[in-house]
């Protein structure tokens, strides 16, 4: 009853020098021993869930297959975007693909790239979330905020319990002081960016926002291109797609939003203090990855990906090392790693 829908098209670059562009951290093992990406599908055993679906880049498709077969999931939709839309057309796609073989067709939408320390916890939100949207709520999953984050989705349900409250207003990316003032009022969730709803639901939801953005996707959908392997929208359809997030596409507007709260060590490892947030700490606040050892050092996240790294006398330092290339950031900055990632695409 369940599609698990994955949404793998981000490239990660805060998460340079390991995630690449050709390589993002979805596909790699960066907090366990199974990447982001499978870890995301193994995180639904116990759920019964149905094929899942991948939506992905091009230029992905092997790297994915590959990694749902190594946990074998043999059986998979791998639905190839020909230029990222952002998640709405994507889900879209996703939508179309799932009522094909279910016209009741729930989709759990969940990003490759998270992390969640209790899978059992949030397996239970997801059970009592489906009744919700069996009925025909869009369901959100709201994380209660520490800090006034400008990257992420703001929601205000009604106080209500865990059984799932209505959303009050649901608001992308807000300005920082709007952020601070969402923060100190105690009164909403940030939106994990993980969904679950009807697949005919969504589609009513976009094709009354958004219509351009439904139309294209019913369009790029309809006529695919020959593969045996992986569904190939239209090119030329799709490229005529406005490009969108679901946030602000659909969760903005929809009256039907429902938000059940998630306490389950979510992350979504948008970058290494992120990363440094979900591994376990030493007794100084330290966290590691690899052939670690620090002396004598503070607050320090230690990524070695093939070498022994050891540290003597850091405070709120990361260092991530890598095949071929070694990071060496203040923790507290550690979002400029973009602008390295610029500065190499710049210089070629
Ligand atoms: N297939 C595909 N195609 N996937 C995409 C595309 C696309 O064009 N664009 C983004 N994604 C995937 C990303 O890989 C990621 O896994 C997920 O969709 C969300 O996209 P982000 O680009 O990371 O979104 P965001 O971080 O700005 O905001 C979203 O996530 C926040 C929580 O992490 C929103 O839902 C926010 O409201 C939310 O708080
Ligand atoms: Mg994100």
């Amino acid at each position: 009853m369940i599609f698990p829908v994955v949404l793998s098209g981000g490239s990660g670059s805060r998460l340079w020098p390991m995630s690449r562009e050709l390589y993002p951290k979805q596909f790699l093992p960066l907090v366990g021993e199974y990447t982001l990406l499978q870890e995301t599908l193994q995180r639904l055993d116990g759920l019964n869930p149905r094929t899942s679906i991948l939506v992905c880049n091009e230029e992905h498709r092997f790297l994915a297959a590959e990694q749902l077969r190594q946990i074998g999931q043999l059986d998979h939709n791998i639905i190839l975007e020909p230029a990222g839309k952002n998640t709405a057309p994507a889900i879209a796609l996703a939508a179309f693909t799932a009522l094909e073989s279910d016209p009741e067709a729930v989709l759990l939408v969940l990003p490759a790239d998270h992390v969640i320390n209790d899978a059992d916890s949030f397996r239970d939100v997801v059970k009592k979330a489906t009744i919700a949207a069996q009925r025909g709520d869009l369901v959100t999953f709201g994380v209660i905020p520490s800090y006034p984050e400008t990257g992420y989705g703001y929601i205000r349900g009604d106080a209500g319990g865990e059984l799932g409250q209505t959303v009050k207003s649901f608001v992308e990316k807000p300005d920082l002081e709007t952020a601070k003032a969402y923060l100190a009022s105690g009164d909403y969730y940030w939106n994990s960016g993980m969904f679950l709803f009807r697949a005919d639901r969504y589609l009513e939801e976009l094709a009354q926002h958004r219509p351009e953005i439904y139309q294209a996707c019913q369009a790029a959908f309809a006529s695919p291109e020959e593969d045996l392997d992986f569904i190939r929208v239209n090119k030329e359809a799709f490229y005529l797609c406005p490009s969108e997030s679901i946030d602000y596409a659909v969760m903005e507007h929809t009256d039907r939003a429902i938000v059940f709260p998630l306490d389950v060590g979510w992350s979504d490892v948008g970058s290494w203090s992120s990363m440094a947030d979900v591994a376990k700490k030493d007794d100084s606040g330290n966290t590691s990855k690899g052939d670690v050892i620090q002396h004598n050092s503070r607050d320090t996240y230690v990524f070695a990906e093939n070498a022994l790294v050891s540290t003597v006398g850091l405070d709120g330092i990361v260092v991530v090392q890598t095949k071929d290339a070694l990071l060496v950031a203040a923790k507290n900055q550690v979002q400029d790693v973009k602008a390295v990632v610029q500065s190499l695409k710049a210089s070629g």
